[in-house]
């Protein structure tokens, strides 16, 4: 039997033990679901706190309630003893736990470093790593969101040369017959409560045929439906474009408001009469910025991409632009709103309501919360901010601790920024408690 056979009767007995490398929003939620289809399921971190947590049965990720994890953690919940799930996953800082696994998903942060150009020293981390302990007949799958090309042109010359140069392994160890390759791109969306992993079409492209079909075969015991795709490259483009895409229209909306604005005209009015139309028109709404993982940073792993090949990639720059630049939008309607009262911005009291990057999660990465935090402070405004999920806030060397009490905060205020519409708030009170309200997100209430 070759050896993609082998591997092909071990998933579609459920027994291929896989490993998840890199425990975070993305990672733990795949590893949950892999565990709970009855796989055995080895997560790999470097954090040890989030390793043992994890062993505890205690889930930092806000999709993933703790009782979910319990219930498959070794010895973690005497009531999910005899369920399929029970005891299937378990969490480790040493990668050679590797040794016992079938296949790898790397799920490690992409971040952008300080020149806004790819960052892809955790994928060459978790890739090195991995690359000591591949062996015959492993499946790797590379799921960080990363510029075309970095399956095939990083992490495969990494673990077909260690492997090779292994004195146990055959001389000839090559991809699509002796261990398999491919990349998918992670489509989680924290927080949404209809769609997540198991519901979620998930794209799949290999190195080679044989790679794409053992990936394919995996994902389809714990995923709903699979789409596979010519090529890794394909693949990795396919989640630029989704996420390019959503930058442009949000970008595009933003200018729309910014216009708005200029000529008199209620952007909202204008929006949600433009989405009446039934075909062609998707509706985008306005706000404070974007922020999260994905959508300020993955659009510049292409556009870096597209610079090494001498084409500037002109959306994704001006996307960036208006993007960023709408907390600085938005602090200018606070102090003109300021100032229509009478007051200046420094030394005026502004609570900024609700930090996180969107609606009803905890994540505070990329938010543009924090722009706007930092250039209120910087005019000199005393910047307090109140969110349910998100107890305090460290920035550029700044910690700010949540407002105790909401209704506190409004009356202390001189000026209220709205800048996430938690469903917890009741926007009606805010507007009728606060003195002064700058709505990025429209919450749909006028005060009076
Ligand atoms: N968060 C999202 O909403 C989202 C959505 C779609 C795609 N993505 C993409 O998925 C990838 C992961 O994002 P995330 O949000 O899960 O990040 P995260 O920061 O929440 O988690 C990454 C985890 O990897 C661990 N890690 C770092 N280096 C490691 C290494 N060498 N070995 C093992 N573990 C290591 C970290 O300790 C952390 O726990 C990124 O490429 C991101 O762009 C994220």
């Amino acid at each position: 039997m070759s050896l993609k056979d082998q591997l092909l009767a071990k998933i579609s007995d459920h027994n291929a033990v896989v490993a998840i490398v890199g425990l975070g929003y993305v990672g733990l939620p795949l590893a949950v679901a892999f565990a709970e289809h009855g796989f055995p399921v080895i997560g790999i971190d470097v954090d040890a706190h989030k390793v043992a947590a994890l062993n505890h049965g205690e889930s930092y990720v806000q999709d993933i309630p703790s009782e979910r994890l319990a219930a498959i953690v070794a010895g973690g919940n005497p009531t999910a003893e005899g369920t399929p799930a029970a005891g299937k996953f378990r969490a480790t800082t040493d990668y050679a736990a590797l040794v016992h696994c079938d296949a790898a998903i790397i799920c490690v942060p992409t971040p952008l470093n300080k020149t806004r150009d790819p960052d892809v020293r955790f994928v060459i981390a978790a890739g090195e790593s991995v690359a000591q302990y591949v062996h015959p007949g492993m499946l790797v799958v590379l799921e960080s969101t990363t510029y075309p090309g970095t399956t095939e042109d990083l992490l495969l010359p990494m673990l077909t040369s260690r492997a090779t140069a292994d004195r146990l392994h055959a001389e000839r160890f090559e991809v699509g017959t002796d261990f398999f390759l491919a990349f998918s791109p992670e489509r989680i969306d924290p927080g949404n409560p209809q769609y997540m992993v198991e519901n979620t079409p998930k794209v799949v492209g290999g190195i080679t045929p044989a790679c794409r079909e053992v990936a394919v075969a995996l994902y389809g015991t714990a995923i709903e439906q699979i789409v596979p795709i010519s090529s890794t490259q394909a693949a990795e483009m396919v989640k630029l474009l989704e996420n390019t895409f959503r930058a442009v229209n949000i970008a595009l909306v933003n200018e729309v408001a910014i216009m708005c604005d200029k000529l008199g005209i209620d952007v909202w009015e204008v929006i949600e009469a433009a989405a009446t139309k039934p075909y062609g028109f998707m509706k985008f709404t306005p706000g404070p910025g974007v922020g999260g993982h994905c959508i300020p940073l993955d659009p510049f792993y292409l556009s870096w991409k597209m610079k090494t090949l001498n084409y500037n990639a002109r959306f994704i720059q001006l996307a960036g632009e208006i993007n960023s630049d709408m907390p600085r939008y938005w602090v200018e309607k606070a102090v003109d709103a300021l100032n229509s009262a009478g007051k200046p911005l420094k030394n005026s009291r502004v609570l900024v309501l609700g930090v996180a990057y969107k609606k009803d999660i905890d994540d505070l990465r990329e938010s543009p919360a924090l722009d706007i935090i930092e250039l209120l402070r910087a005019k000199g405004a005393d910047v307090r901010y109140h969110d349910p999920y998100v107890p305090v806030i460290s920035h550029n060397g700044h910690d700010l601790t949540c407002e105790s009490t909401l209704d506190a905060a409004l009356d202390a205020a001189d000026c209220v920024v709205i800048v996430t519409d938690h469903s917890v708030y009741d926007w009606s009170h805010v507007y009728a408690r606060a003195r002064l309200v700058v709505d990025t997100r429209h919450v749909g209430v006028q005060k009076g």
